[in-house]
């Protein structure tokens, strides 16, 4: 599938109840090309009214990780498990995250991450089961990946903690500095 028709088909999505509240669907935003994906778990207040990603106080801080480490928020992909808001930011329900699933599956076909970067414990949770976030963020997971057989994932606190627990912020900013070299890792180890 092309990515114009993949965003058109998000945007127009009723496959779960999320699409009778939300004012815009959010596919997802940045570069096709990149390397490395980071997946957040669903839009918030101002992700809703905008339809894009990470544009609220949580995103804020994501652009300020993103661009510490030399990258810019256009050169890497970020989207969400759900497209779209859950009301009262709750958490999305399991039908609602398996109805979603197939968009985010088709975005990571197109884009085939070297690297994906999975945001707080739900995203975590759909690609490396059994893990405690507090025990492995920041360390780099090879697991099944959805283009390739072995794909390495980066699990990380999510940002929109780390704005009410300070500690949190620091975690993340040098969480992030692993991002550099398990790029570099990654494409030593392949053939
Ligand atoms: N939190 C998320 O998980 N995703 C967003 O897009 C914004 C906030
Ligand atoms: Fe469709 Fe996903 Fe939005 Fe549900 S959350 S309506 S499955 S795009």
């Amino acid at each position: 599938m092309n990515v114009e028709k993949l965003i058109r088909n998000i945007k127009n999505c009723t496959k779960c109840g999320l699409c009778k509240e939300r004012k815009n669907a959010v596919p997802g935003d940045g570069s096709y090309d990149s390397e490395i994906m980071f997946i957040g778990e669903g839009p918030g207040a101002m992700e809703d009214l905008k339809g894009k990603p990470f544009v609220g106080a949580a995103g804020k801080l994501l652009t300020q990780l993103i661009e510490s480490i030399g990258f810019c928020r256009e050169n890497v992909f970020i989207a969400n498990v759900v497209k779209c808001r859950p009301p009262d930011n709750r958490d999305p329900l399991p039908e609602e995250i398996s109805a979603c699933w197939p968009y985010l599956e088709e975005q990571i076909k197109i884009i085939k991450p070297k690297l994906i970067v999975t945001l707080g414990r739900h995203s975590m949770g759909r690609f490396l089961r059994d893990l405690k976030i507090s025990e492995v963020h920041g360390q780099s997971k090879i697991a099944n990946g959805i283009w390739q057989k072995k794909q390495f994932y980066l699990p990380l606190y999510h940002p929109a903690v780390a704005l009410y627990d300070p500690s949190k912020k620091e975690v993340l900013f040098e969480d992030f500095k692993k991002i550099s070299l398990i790029l570099k890792q990654i494409k030593n180890d392949s053939p």
